[in-house]
């Protein structure tokens, strides 16, 4: 399935407040000339807009779009409601967010508010409300972002006064008396009985680990905030504006649910670091780290893009794409020259409208000084701002990248991040790197992934569908596997809890005509691997089958590793490169999906109109008849 012409744009943020105003014009000029589209501002500006209490300033920020927007430019507008000036705690002191150690997290520097404050939730109706009425039909402002990068600095779950009575609400809607919550949490263990809402409290500070029922709902509580914060802005901001409206994510976070934000926005946006991602986040050997330390992850961003295109239902951009060393991660390598070039192009291979890169000019003072941008803080050109030019002339001479569909389908589910974060059951089980590591395998046969949302209930068009460590498989997924004609691959962990939080009888997976029955699990330190009879190992978590169903594949102790029934295989534990390599073709074959393995650090896309090559490696690469220099991109028309 193509959909075929849509322009691809380029970016970049820009903070006016931040300089002079004499220099607006030219900073504006440059960059039109440059061969920039979009320009986002605002998101940090409230001191500015309202230096006290309904004292608004707008004259600045008029200025700014009209100046930007003579020069060609669009302007993205941001809500500032992620950094509250410093009047509005002396107007709500209880509006801090607190964390889990029960302290207030403090003024100087951002994203200091708790979710749940119903009073800062009005400031920022107020806000949004005077915003949207004044730019809401301005020509200059072509897309809206509200707040931004909700979930940075581990900032969704609050501990505070108002995130107690909030969440006692959410409880007494939810299961209606103090019973019905008893017999879902099992309450009775240790004596855990409430007798009224009003008597349950946070699940922090308890002297061992709270019921993971608790825990569970505590993380759903807190994604609805989130979800009801970004809703009440998009509410206001639409009876004023026609400009569709986005988010800026970001990379490896799951503290909310994002297809719960993103079905309220037009836009899913994400903000891509690739080198401080690997740096920071990334849980890779440090031989991977050397080798891609100047180019980041060659799976990382592609997995966010796929994730996100999902998010907005087919429209996702990337609202601040790394142009040079950061300043937040242990290091801050200067990516290879090409990098700034080649990420944008794979986000548009992958399908992004539109990529910014962050920022335009490097700020000389406060926090993020040694973070680059397009231009050095003399404003001189610095690496990435040609890298841009070049993108930008590359774009106007091939408007249309094209985007195919998918033959594989991989299912990610926020849910299942707090699951198994409330019972990781062993040190190395994570939720998203196991989702990872399926799609890095996927990758490397140079297949185009699909992610899809956990409730999912169409699965026509795909030939191939996984969905590792799902905690509970929900009822629309359950029937469109039931009338899936292609191969799934489920487990492991798939199934293995009810929405309650308790272990299910039957026991897991229940899989429609797969008889088999997880009857114990085992977590591993990650070098005891269990070995497989045909190669490769289980890693970090395996579980032992009981049943009558097809044994595909067995450990070298003799239990089950892969069974089957028809087209629908479990896997009884996480397959490590190897193990999971096999897997795959296996599944492939049997679907006629083409594999074609490829070198390390090289990745493609196939668009419906071309075929995109990119080299991650710092070195040249030969495939298929062409040599990709370092940080490299190949395309040919197909
Ligand atoms: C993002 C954030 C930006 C800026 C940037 C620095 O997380 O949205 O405001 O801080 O990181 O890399």
């Amino acid at each position: 399935m193509k959909r075929a012409g849509l322009m691809r744009s380029l970016g970049v943020c820009y903070y006016p407040e931040h300089w002079d105003e004499a220099q607006w014009a030219e900073d504006a000029a440059r960059m039109a000339a440059l061969g920039l589209t979009w320009v986002r501002i605002g998101e940090f500006a409230w001191s500015r807009m309202e230096p006290e209490p309904s004292r608004m300033d707008w004259g600045w920020l008029d200025r700014a779009i009209d100046t930007l927007g003579r020069a060609g430019l669009k302007v993205v507008l941001g809500t500032p409601t992620a950094t509250p000036p410093r009047w509005m705690i002396d107007r709500h002191p209880d509006m801090l967010a607190v964390d889990k150690e029960g302290r207030t997290r403090g003024f100087g520097s951002r994203r200091h508010y708790c979710f749940s404050h119903q009073g800062y939730r009005a400031e920022c109706a107020r806000i949004v409300g005077l915003m949207a009425e004044r730019y809401g039909r301005n020509p200059h402002v072509a897309a809206w972002q509200t707040d931004n990068e909700y979930a940075c600095h581990d900032t969704v779950l609050s501990y505070s006064p108002a995130a107690k009575a909030g969440f006692q609400d959410w409880l007494a809607q939810k299961y209606q008396s103090p019973d019905a919550l008893n017999r879902a949490w099992g309450t009775v263990f240790w004596s855990m009985e409430y007798r009224d809402f009003a008597e349950v409290g946070l699940p922090n500070l308890t002297v061992t680990e709270p019921a993971p029922a608790h825990v569970m709902d505590f993380r759903r509580y807190s994604s609805d905030q989130v979800a009801a914060f970004n809703r009440l802005q998009v509410e206001i901001i639409r009876k004023h504006s026609p400009a569709p409206i986005s988010h800026n994510y970001m990379g490896a976070i799951t503290d909310f649910d994002h297809f719960d934000v993103g079905t309220d926005l037009e836009i899913a946006a994400w903000d891509s670091y690739p080198l401080g991602f690997l740096s920071d986040r990334i849980p890779a050997d440090a031989e991977h780290k050397r080798r891609f330390v100047r180019q980041g992850d060659p799976d990382f961003q592609a997995f966010h893009h796929d994730l996100y295109r999902a998010v907005g239902r087919g429209r996702w951009w990337i609202m601040e794409q790394q142009p040079g060393p950061v300043n937040w991660a242990p290091y801050n390598p200067d990516p290879l020259p090409g990098m700034a070039r080649l990420w944008a192009w794979e986000a548009f291979a992958h399908g992004a409208e539109a990529v910014c890169y962050f920022r335009w000019r490097q700020a000389p003072f406060a926090q993020e000084q040694m973070h680059a941008g397009l231009l050095r803080p003399d404003s001189a050109p610095a690496q990435a701002f040609d890298e841009a030019g070049q993108v930008a002339k590359e774009l106007a001479a091939m408007p249309d990248v094209g985007t195919a569909r998918a033959d594989v389908a991989l299912v990610f589910d926020y849910a299942s991040a707090w699951a198994w974060e409330t019972q990781p059951q062993g040190r190395s089980f994570s939720y998203f790197w196991l989702v990872f590591h399926v799609y890095k395998g996927l990758r490397r046969l140079g297949l185009n992934v699909d992610i899809l949302p956990p409730d999912t209930s169409d699965l026509s068009g795909y030939r191939l569908v996984l969905a590792p460590g799902l905690f509970t498989l929900s009822e629309p997924l359950k029937s469109a596997l039931a009338g899936f004609k292609g191969t799934a691959v489920l487990g492991p962990r798939t199934n293995s809890k009810t929405p309650d939080f308790a272990i299910p009888v039957p026991l897991p997976p229940a899989l429609p005509g797969l008889d088999a029955r997880v009857i114990r699990v085992e977590s591993l330190p990650p070098d005891v691997p269990v070995p497989l009879a045909m190669g490769g190992a289980l890693i970090n978590w395996r579980e032992k089958l009981e049943g009558g169903a097809t044994v595909v594949e067995a450990s070298e102790d003799g239990w089950p590793a892969v069974v089957s029934a028809g087209k629908t295989h479990y896997l009884a534990g996480w397959p490590d490169d190897q193990a999971l390599g096999r897997i795959l073709q296996r599944a492939c074959a049997t679907e006629g999906i083409e594999t074609d393995p490829l070198p390390e650090g090289l990745r493609r896309r196939d668009t419906g109109t071309h075929r995109f090559l990119f080299n991650y490696n710092a070195v040249p690469v030969e495939w298929g008849g062409v040599t990709i220099p370092p940080a490299g991109v190949h395309w040919t028309a197909t």
